[in-house]
């Protein structure tokens, strides 16, 4: 879960310098430092404070909980591109890593030549980071896509070379559920044809087929991280509030589910669609489900443009079937800003353009200032979770992998995190690795080809720690090893 900016603590560090407690594992000293594969590259503790992270159960961590650091934090080096919200940038600079935070994506020879050095970078949608650019990424350990998509990014090249890739898929929801409320109620007063006339001098005061939404029914199909946000507000208005989803939920509220999709569209007035983009929401809602719709109901789209059918919905309106229609996606969507909303796009875009009371928007459902600066918090703090922690909670091309936060009284433990591939065999060698040290906690799990290993192990000396690193390196099936401490 991303944890709010408000919520953020300065914990002190374990070196004892911020609360006058001394570390009774001094003898343990930060003369090695392994995480990025060399062990030449020695450091000492981090002296900064320390930017709260999730503990490793998802929690903030408890003070007593033991800061694992790779290495000397300002050996870490962080590329920002594309103008990454500041609140993000902010939390990656108070742990005193070297942050460069450039405004614009750069060109693919720059790219590279930047990419070269650094051990995190961080993007959104306009930069490739495809296998020809990280080929050259020696050093990168993770990246963070500021933002929901992650095409941009070659997620199995950066899996195969121990580079993980987060996102941040849920910080927008709030953003989609308030937009939804607003247009729920521009449909039911047609507000959006009342203004374009007023735009074009045409004054037209009427009332008749304009409705209030109290006491309505409104139909959510997906009741997810959207779906559920929409149902709250939606109730708070007065609507009775009904939902359709794969899985068995919780209602929120006094909302009810629904055992079916044609259940839902019988009885709803306004049908919203909150479903992820996969072979079974394809045209969802085509010519059938149109038809068991009420007469005069309104649908709202803010998932995937593939989960309408979009010319079916246009005969439907045209048929004086539906009162209203409230479109934010499409199956083809422009890459950028400007007039491109024509047949070039989707051959149908003329026929909706025409439509009465239809509101059609361009993907803004989760553009605010807000969401931006969520994704801000959720993605650096997630970036931090990796370099410090190893967790690879939430991440998209690795297996989800985390292991309880050490504590302040463990002051002589290390956590290995060892990326390997997932064949027959892996797991014997590196237990007959780690089996000479006391193994407190062992956590690994695989995706595809990958496997992520996390180990807590006790009472370890500096010239174990060597050993242990180099044995794990030289097995056959390593992709990366890294020891925090
Ligand atoms: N318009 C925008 O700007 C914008 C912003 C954010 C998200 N989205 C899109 O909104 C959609 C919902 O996002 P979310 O964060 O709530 O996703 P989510 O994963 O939290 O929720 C999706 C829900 O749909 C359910 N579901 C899956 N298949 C279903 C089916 N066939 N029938 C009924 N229910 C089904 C799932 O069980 C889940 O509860 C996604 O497609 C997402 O890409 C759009």
């Amino acid at each position: 879960m991303t944890s709010t900016p408000s919520a953020a603590r300065e914990i002190p560090l374990r070196n004892g310098n911020g609360n006058g407690s001394t570390n009774p594992g001094e003898d343990l000293t930060r003369t090695v430092s392994s995480s990025f594969g060399t062990l030449d590259n020695l450091s000492k503790s981090p002296t900064a404070t320390f930017h709260s992270t999730p503990s490793s159960y998802g929690g903030h961590q408890k003070p007593s909980t033991k800061q694992l650091k790779p290495f000397h934090t300002e050996d870490i080096k962080i590329l920002l591109l594309e103008n990454v919200n500041k609140t993000g940038q902010e939390i990656l600079r108070k742990q005193g890593y070297q942050v460069e935070a450039l405004k614009s994506s750069l060109p693919e020879d720059q790219l590279i030549e930047k990419i070269r050095d650094v051990h995190v970078i961080g993007i959104r949608s306009k930069t490739q980071l495809t296998a020809s650019v990280l080929k050259h990424a020696k050093n990168l350990i993770v990246i963070g896509c500021f933002c929901i998509g992650t095409n941009q990014v070659d997620l199995k090249y950066a899996a195969e070379n121990g580079i993980c890739v987060f996102n941040s898929p849920f910080s927008n929801s709030r953003s989609v559920a308030e937009q939804m409320i607003g247009t729920i109620i521009m449909l039911a007063r047609q507000i959006g044809d009342r203004s374009n006339e007023l735009h074009q001098g045409i004054w037209n005061k009427v009332s008749a087929g304009c409705w209030e939404v109290r006491g309505k029914t409104l139909g959510i199909v997906g009741y997810g991280h959207v779906g559920s946000q929409l149902s709250v507000l939606a109730e708070s208005m007065g609507m009775k509030v009904i939902y359709f989803d794969v899985v068995n939920l919780m209602s929120m509220g006094t909302s009810s589910q629904v055992h079916s999709l044609d259940e839902l569209l019988k009885q709803a007035d306004f049908v919203t669609l909150h479903v992820p983009e996969i072979p079974e929401t394809r045209n969802m809602i085509s010519t059938h489900q149109l038809e068991q719709m009420k007469q005069g109901s309104y649908l709202l789209n803010a998932s995937r443009g593939s989960v309408v059918d979009i010319p079916a919905l246009i005969k439907a309106m045209q048929a004086g079937k539906l009162g209203g229609a409230a479109l934010d996606v499409y199956p083809n969507e422009p890459a950028g800003n400007g007039p491109h909303f024509n047949n070039d796009l989707n051959d149908f875009t003329e026929d909706l353009r025409k439509l009465k009371n239809v509101i059609l928007t361009p993907h803004i459902g989760g553009s605010t200032e807000e969401a931006q600066s969520a994704i801000g918090v959720e993605v650096a703090e997630s970036l931090l979770n990796y370099v410090n922690l190893g967790t690879t909670s939430g991440a998209v091309n690795m297996p989800e992998v985390s292991l309880r936060s050490l504590t302040l009284d463990e002051p002589n433990h290390l956590r290995v995190v060892y990326i390997h591939k997932n064949v027959p065999g892996v797991l014997r060698r590196v237990n007959e690795i780690l089996g000479d040290h006391n193994v407190d906690k062992q956590m690994t799990d695989s995706r595809g080809d990958v496997a992520y290993l996390m180990a807590d192990i006790s009472n370890v000396n500096i010239s174990e720690i060597k050993a242990l690193y180099q044995s794990l390196e030289d097995l056959g099936s390593r992709i990366r090893t890294r020891v925090l401490y």
